[in-house]
Order: structure tokens, then C-alpha cells, then sequence
């Protein structure tokens, strides 16, 4: 069983003046390839929170995963990818190149999130852009790998060799 956490980073979300539907949104998806949303939080746009609370899943709650969603565009309150850029060991940049890749087939806009993907101990953390419509496209996008992935990073496979 994946253990999913999200955040959503949103400063109007975190002061209850708009309602967060891209967090339960993902939630859906993630419960939707068999995963459980064993946290969930709204943050405002602050790094030093950011940071903390994926260091926090990462670490003392051991998260398989954490999607972030909002904060990666070019506001200057946008500070997600920096937040999750602090907490690496390692990236993944592969993950954010596929969704933005099959996101550009849907909207020019997409060359402007600039989501990462990184790696903190066993933990993978993914950003995502904050609308809902977008969190479906780009969660399709790497859905099909994120098991695999995931396994391996917990050690419970060590062969990608596939029987055609
Ligand atoms: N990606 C997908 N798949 N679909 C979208 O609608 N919107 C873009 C982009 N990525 C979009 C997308 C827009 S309009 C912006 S400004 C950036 O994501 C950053 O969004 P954020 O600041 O909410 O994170």
C-alpha cells in the first residue's frame, strides 16, 4: 500500500478564503491507483512551513510519497519548488519533464510551472501546479511509473528487467 501525503500551498487556502478542491482532487487520484492519503494539509505560500512539513512526512511519518500541488509559477509568494528543492538528497528529473511534456500538449502555460521532483531518503516528493485541472493532467501523466518507482525506492523490488 502506498502512503500518500499531500499539501496543498495556497495563502488564500490556508486563510479559509478559498476552497482547496486540487488537494482532495489528488487525493481521489492517488486513492484511485490503490494509495492511501494518510495526510493531508493546507500551507500558506511560506517556505520555512513548506520545508518543514515534508521534512516532517519525510522523516517521522515515512511517506512513501508526497505531492504537493500550487506555488510553482512565477508569483513571487510561488516558493514550492524551493521549499522541495531544500528538503533533496536527489532529484528526479524526469518526473517533471514528463508532465510538463505531456502538459504542453494541452496549454503553452504549462512551460510555466516550475515544478520539481526530488528524492528525500525513501520519501519521493512531486510538485504539481495548484488548479485541479492540471493536477489530473499531470498526475495521468506519471501515474503509470510512480509504483515501480516507488517500490524500488523502498527496496521491495530491485529488477526492472520486464518479460515482453
Ligand atoms: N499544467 C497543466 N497540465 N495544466 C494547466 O492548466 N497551468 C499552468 C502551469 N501548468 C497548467 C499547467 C499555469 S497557467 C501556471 S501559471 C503554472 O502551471 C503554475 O501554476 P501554479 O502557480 O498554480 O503552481
Amino acid at each position: 500500500m502506498l502512503r500518500v501525503g499531500v499539501i496543498t500551498a495556497s495563502d488564500k487556502g490556508s486563510r479559509g478564503e478559498r476552497e482547496d478542491l486540487s488537494g482532495p482532487t489528488l487525493a481521489k487520484l492517488v486513492q484511485e491507483i490503490g494509495g492511501e492519503v494518510a495526510e493531508y494539509v493546507v500551507l500558506p505560500d511560506d517556505q520555512t512551513m513548506l520545508e518543514e512539513k515534508m521534512r516532517q512526512w519525510a522523516d517521522e511519518v515515512g511517506l512513501d510519497l508526497i505531492l504537493t500541488t500550487g506555488g510553482t509559477g512565477f508569483s513571487l509568494r510561488d516558493v514550492t519548488p524551493e521549499a522541495t528543492l531544500a528538503v533533496a538528497d536527489r532529484l528526479v528529473p524526469g518526473i517533471a519533464e514528463v508532465m510538463r511534456q505531456e502538459s504542453l500538449k494541452v496549454t503553452p502555460k504549462a512551460m510555466l510551472s516550475r515544478a520539481v521532483a526530488v528524492l528525500r531518503k525513501r520519501t519521493l516528493i512531486i510538485n504539481m501546479p495548484g488548479s485541479p485541472k492540471a493536477v489530473r493532467e499531470c498526475f495521468a501523466a506519471i501515474a503509470p511509473a510512480l509504483p515501480h518507482g516507488i517500490q524500488i525506492l523502498k527496496g521491495e523490488a530491485s529488477e526492472c528487467a520486464t518479460t515482453l
